[in-house]
């Protein structure tokens, strides 16, 4: 890595001091960090305030074309801003190597860096740090010296999918957005644990289980269980349709005050209510037989989705689910919620009305009329289980936003529970659920096969791509997941976002495919040359100092300001426009280069584009996306 060292040997060739030190400063993660200390220096001098109030007044611009660093007036001068004091600093800015004279735009001061200093300091500082160029392991890590104690613990529980239901959109954009997130928190240092918390308890196998005696058969079991698993639910599930919605009618009639003149029970002890409920009771009761039944439905998924998260790039370090929550420690939860008065008695059932704790209205179901566990205390117990095994410092749940109410009911009850600590330890990252375009029994294999389909029209279409990504189709698969991802990470979360295939494998702006043709075009074009910094003179670097490459180079030094705002945020779309202004402006670069018809690239260009495809291979990597080279 970087040493200290070799970065001050760096800026005193430049005519630089030593850097100026500022606790928030890390100059050896964020070039543009180097920057603000200089620029904190200057205007200190300049005004006499108090250093720390100069750098936290510098800011990164919106349009980070217009400035690489700016300065809002009013918040260096403590709000008593005039038009004087903005012409005053402006006129008596010192000459320095690092920064040309800054533009004033109404209250804010815009900085550039010396388009002859940066690529000199930037370049190598890139290719220095490779690939931890954006990452930042003193965060993770805060403390661990110390206390002495290891990183930051992180559990991130994402996927989840339910047994025998097909692969909602819903759980495609949870696996998505959630190995990105377990990426991004290694990368600023902590140890993070993937859990898989599989739907695979509840009355959803009872009812699978109810189906089963009806219509499966062994000899489609064996040849494909989980497609089968899926058609043998559909089946059943289409029949029991009314009976749900006959239920519910009365429910609902029910909680609006409408007499109604049958009670629900009439309808659930009878038909498929009453086989599902009791396969799921037998279930609960600890059945050998249902159990045996159960056990092959889950080992059958386990062993599909063990081999189909990896085409994805996709790993988890447990396969949990709610089936393998400890019943201790949900007798224990249940016990305290009793002993502590939240939890009482109604109709049967065992529920936490929250509108009597101070909470908003609503029931939590604990323990259901028949008298199996609810899904809510599994929640509860869940959390008490991973929290003895990992004490973890965080645990985020990458979940649609149709457990919103789901996990801030989880939290209040914790809190009744006296265990605040811990539910501030509880983090819901979510999305939208976003609307369901796929037909009926989608599953994740099928997904990838689409997207490895439809990648290889696309590839057969653009055939100048093609060239150089290759159109066999191993590579059809690996681009048609890199479409996959790219797609589901460019929309914010907050978006609904449908799954389009055909967008998704085109080779347009910010596509999935679009980053891998810029990535293989580097590598092939820098496959010929030296990429060594070191062996550049000062004049070397003359060829690049053009304002397209300026531009790209002012793109290149944002980069780990944008991993740690993305890390705030928790919003990967940022990285994914971020990719793509440099495509952008590889593209112009290119335009640029091919007009004039210049045949090869100077030995700077060389460590530009080197320094370029880094920053690309980084950001692509952090949100999952694999460079394909040419097989
Ligand atoms: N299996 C659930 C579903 O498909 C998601 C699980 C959410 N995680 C949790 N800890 N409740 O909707």
């Amino acid at each position: 890595t970087l040493e200290l060292s070799g970065l001050v040997t760096k800026l005193e060739s430049l005519g630089l001091g030593p850097i100026p030190q500022f606790s928030e400063s890390h100059v050896l993660n964020k070039p543009l960090d180097v920057g603000r200390s200089y620029l904190a220096e200057i205007l200190r001098n300049l005004t006499e305030c108090d250093p720390n109030l100069a750098y936290k007044s510098i800011q990164v611009p919106n349009d980070i074309f217009t400035a690489d660093l700016t300065v809002p007036l009013p918040k260096l001068s403590r709000g008593v801003y005039s038009q004087s004091f903005g012409d005053g600093l402006r006129r008596r800015f010192p000459s320095s190597p690092l920064f040309a004279l800054p533009i004033q735009d109404g209250v804010h001061l815009r900085f550039m860096f010396n388009p002859r200093a940066l690529p000199q300091l930037l370049l190598p500082y890139i290719l220095d740090r490779g690939a931890s160029y954006g990452k930042d392991r003193s965060i993770g890590l805060q403390d661990a010296e110390t206390l002495h104690i290891g990183p930051k613990k992180l559990v991130v529980e994402f996927s989840s999918p339910n047994i025998a239901s097909e692969f909602h959109t819903k759980h495609l954009r949870s696996t998505i957005y959630g190995a990105y997130i377990a990426n991004q928190y290694e990368c600023m240092g902590w140890e993070v644990i993937k859990f898989n918390y599989l739907g695979d308890w509840g009355k959803h196998l009872g009812l699978l289980g109810a189906g089963w005696e009806k219509f499966s058969s062994e000899e489609k079991f064996e040849a494909d269980p989980v497609t089968h698993m899926l058609e043998v639910y559909n089946q059943i599930n289409e029949l029991f349709q009314p009976e749900k919605h006959a239920s519910r009618a009365i429910r609902d009639a029910k909680r609006t005050g409408k007499e109604h003149g049958e009670d629900t029970a009439a309808i659930e002890t009878q038909g498929l209510f009453a086989q599902r409920n009791a396969f799921f009771k037998k279930m609960e009761d600890g059945d050998e037989k249902a159990l045996a039944l159960w056990k092959r439905f889950r080992d059958a998924s386990i062993e599909y989705y063990v081999r189909h998260y990896p085409s994805m790039n996709i790993t988890f370090d447990e396969y949990s689910g709610e089936s393998q929550v400890n019943s201790k420690t949900m007798d224990e939860v249940e016990e305290l919620l009793k002993a502590k008065g939240i939890s009482e008695e109604s109709e049967g059932a065992w529920i936490v009305d929250l509108e009597k704790h101070g909470g908003k209205s609503g029931n939590v179901i604990i323990r259901d009329r028949d008298g199996s566990r609810a899904y809510s205390l599994r929640e509860l117990a869940a959390i008490l289980d991973r929290f003895r095994k990992y004490s973890f410092d965080k645990m985020i749940y990458v979940v649609a936003n149709d457990h919103d109410l789901h996990f801030s009911r989880i939290k209040k009850i914790l809190e009744l529970l006296d265990m605040s600590e811990l539910a501030q330890k509880l983090e819901h990252v979510n999305f939208n659920r976003s609307p369901h375009t796929s037909d009926h029994d989608q599953k994740l294999s099928d997904i990838i096969k689409e997207a490895k389909v439809s990648m290889h029209q696309s590839l057969q279409q653009n055939t100048d791509k093609a060239a150089i990504l290759g159109d066999s189709d191993e590579s059809a698969a690996k681009i048609g997941i890199s479409a996959l991802l790219a797609q589901v990470l460019s929309n914010r979360r907050s978006a609904d976002h449908p799954l389009e295939m055909a967008k998704a494998t085109s080779f347009e702006r910010g596509s999935g495919p679009e980053f891998q043709y810029w990535y293989a075009r580097l590598s092939s074009i820098l496959a010929t040359g030296s990429t060594d910094p070191a062996a550049l003179s000062s004049e070397d670097f003359q060829s690049i100092e053009e304002e397209t490459y300026t531009e790209l180079l002012r793109i290149l030094v944002q980069y780990p300001d944008i991993t740690s705002a993305a890390f705030k945020t928790m919003e990967p779309s940022t990285l994914m426009h971020y990719l793509s202004s440099i495509t952008d402006q590889l593209s112009v670069c290119f335009e640029a280069g091919e007009s004039e018809e210049k045949p090869e690239l100077s030995p700077a260009e060389y460590v530009l584009f080197e320094a370029t495809r880094q920053v690309l291979e980084n950001g692509m990597r952090l949100v999952g996306i694999r460079p394909v080279t040419r097989d």
